[in-house]
């Protein structure tokens, strides 16, 4: 049964998760979670997460249940910090039962951790009687995932260098495009983002490169999408999932999450497009390959890529909508 938060200290929230376009890879020096680069992403209609969070006067601890399972460790830290923010804040001292669905894997390099963070920082956020302003509730996301800043917004949402919170860009209406998430495997990713964009930061000769053209490719993403301009956009977003993946592998030692079905699937969309079809890839932290086309060759983008044997499923995705409470 889907949970609805009611009165005070008991609120429910959707958010939805998002792939970028141009890629965030890389932190500002200091503790506050800002990225390093800008960034650009579309967010998703087809993958989203629900969180009830609940402050119960007899809980000694924060719980957390995902998908049905507690969770307790690193995942249940990420949480509290996240809510004691809030608690300090506001002075409330109890504690609270979060518990969170997605509607896709989770932790498997599909972003759950972005949409996950958006919808606990505005069902929080309601939950305490404090402010649910989107650009407050993006902040508060951004401290714990800076991917989840994005998903506390609709459509197509940027994080500039450095910054706390993140923009609307532009509605889904500009450019309703495709994004066909392709599933290469259902496990978990094998290091976390976080972990693996320090190490590159750290140890790879490719990183100050990558933040240095990293604003370029962002500009050119940004022209594409404005410009509705496919071609323009599309190279530019394969251009920063591949340079964003190169100073990873330059890393000592390296990262990889490409898998030998990723390199098949990015091939086969290429080869889509010498036939004609405006489709272009992009790969975030695990295997899975996300596909953009105009929304008329989707259906026979989705038809192509689900037949190769590598593809688990293809979930199509068009623009969603930004974060809200459930009532
Ligand atoms: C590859 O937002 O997960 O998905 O801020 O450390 O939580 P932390 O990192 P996270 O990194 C996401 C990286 C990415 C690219 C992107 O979404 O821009």
């Amino acid at each position: 049964m889907t949970p609805r938060g009611s009165g005070p200290g008991d609120a429910t929230a959707v958010a939805h998760a998002n792939i970028a376009l141009a890629k965030y890879w890389g932190k500002r020096a200091g503790n506050e979670n800002l990225p390093a680069v800008p960034s650009l992403s579309m967010t998703l209609q087809a993958l989203h997460t629900e969180t009830r969070v609940q402050f119960l006067p007899g809980l000694s601890a924060d719980r957390l249940s995902i998908d049905e399972r507690p969770r307790s460790g690193r995942e249940l830290e990420r949480v509290t910090r996240l809510l004691d923010s809030l608690r300090a804040q506001c002075g409330e001292r109890c504690f609270a039962s979060v518990t969170s669905r997605n509607n896709f894997p989770t932790a498997a390099g599909l972003a759950s951790s972005a949409s996950g963070f958006a919808a606990l920082a505005l069902a929080a956020s309601a939950a305490l009687g404090l402010s649910t302003a989107l650009d407050q509730v993006s902040s508060l996301a951004r401290a714990a995932s800076a991917s989840a800043a994005r998903s506390a917004f609709g459509g197509y949402v940027a994080l500039e260098s450095g910054a706390f919170a993140a923009l609307p860009l532009l509605p889904g209406e500009h450019f309703p495009l495709c994004m066909l998430v392709t599933v290469l495997s259902e496990l978990p990713k094998s290091i976390s983002s976080t972990s693996a964009m320090l190490h590159t930061a750290q140890s790879s000769p490719y990183y100050p490169a990558w933040v240095q053209h990293a604003p370029d490719v962002f500009a050119r993403v940004h022209s594409g999408l404005q410009q509705r301009d496919i071609a323009a956009l599309g190279s530019a977003i394969e251009h920063s999932a591949l340079c964003m993946h190169a100073s990873m592998m330059a890393a000592d030692p390296s990262v990889i999450y490409l898998q030998p079905q990723t390199l098949k699937v990015m091939s086969e969309v290429r080869r889509l497009r010498e036939g004609g079809m405006p489709i272009y890839f992009t790969m975030d932290a695990g295997p899975h390959v996300k596909a953009l086309t105009l929304p008329e060759h989707a259906a026979e983008a989705e038809a192509q890529l689900s037949a190769l044997p590598e593809v688990l499923r293809v979930i199509p995705s068009s623009p969603g909508p930004d974060a809200h409470l459930l009532s």
